[in-house]
């Protein structure tokens, strides 16, 4: 098996469980809800994605597969008006090598493929488009599917043995968890003001 076989096969459980938990329909269906959502998001981000670059040391790899800045402008879209480094966010993860760093990449990467489907509904829903309000869900766009055909094979290349595959694939499943509580907990409108 690949190492992208295997990240999916072991995150496959975590995958449903947050998609079956995150009620993302009914919380995008008013714009509260949707801003609420895109702060906790925005706070996930802002602790995830410094830990992941520092870990991967490849920004040109990385810079484009950041979206905080598409966080902050759906935000702005959305008429938030509080500081976005003041939104409350989740513990810093310990990522220590490369290897970890891609395992937690593979989980936000990935929430871009089901993402456009969701952008789409929101689009839709709202009058929205990548440009206005939507581009955090829309991210990579039509290049979807190069992105992610350019990530897994970054995975691949990763070949490294044994011990940087099983710390992949711990990451990702932490990120999996981390994720999941985070956007899940009850009192996630802490923090964001319209
Ligand atoms: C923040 C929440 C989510 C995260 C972190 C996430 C993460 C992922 C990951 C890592 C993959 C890649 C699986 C692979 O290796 O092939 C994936 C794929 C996918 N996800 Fe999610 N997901 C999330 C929410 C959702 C939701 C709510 C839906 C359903 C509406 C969804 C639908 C899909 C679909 C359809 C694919 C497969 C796309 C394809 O193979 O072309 N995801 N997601």
């Amino acid at each position: 098996m690949s190492l992208h076989q295997r990240l999916r096969a072991a995150t496959a459980a975590a995958h449903e469980n947050l998609e079956r938990s995150l009620d993302w329909e009914a919380r995008v269906a008013t714009l509260d809800g949707y801003r609420v959502l895109l702060a906790r998001f925005r706070g996930f981000h802002a602790v995830y994605e410094p830990a992941i670059g520092a870990a991967l040391g490849d920004e040109a790899f990385f810079a484009p597969r950041r979206r905080l800045a598409r966080l902050d402008a759906d935000l702005r879209h959305l008429g938030a008006t509080s500081d976005p480094d003041a939104l409350p966010g989740p513990p810093a993860p310990a990522l220590a090598d490369p290897a970890s760093a891609i395992g937690a990449l593979y989980v936000l990467e990935g929430s871009t493929l089901g993402g456009q489907m969701i952008g789409r509904r929101i689009a839709a829903l709202h009058g929205f488009d990548a440009e206005t309000g939507c581009g955090y869900y829309l991210a990579h766009g039509r290049r979807t599917g190069a992105m992610w055909a350019a990530f897994r094979a970054r995975l691949d290349a990763l070949a490294e043995g044994p011990d940087a595959e099983a710390a992949a694939i711990a990451a990702a499943e932490a990120t999996f968890d981390a994720l999941r509580l985070w956007l899940c907990r009850m009192d996630c409108t802490a923090g964001v003001s319209a």
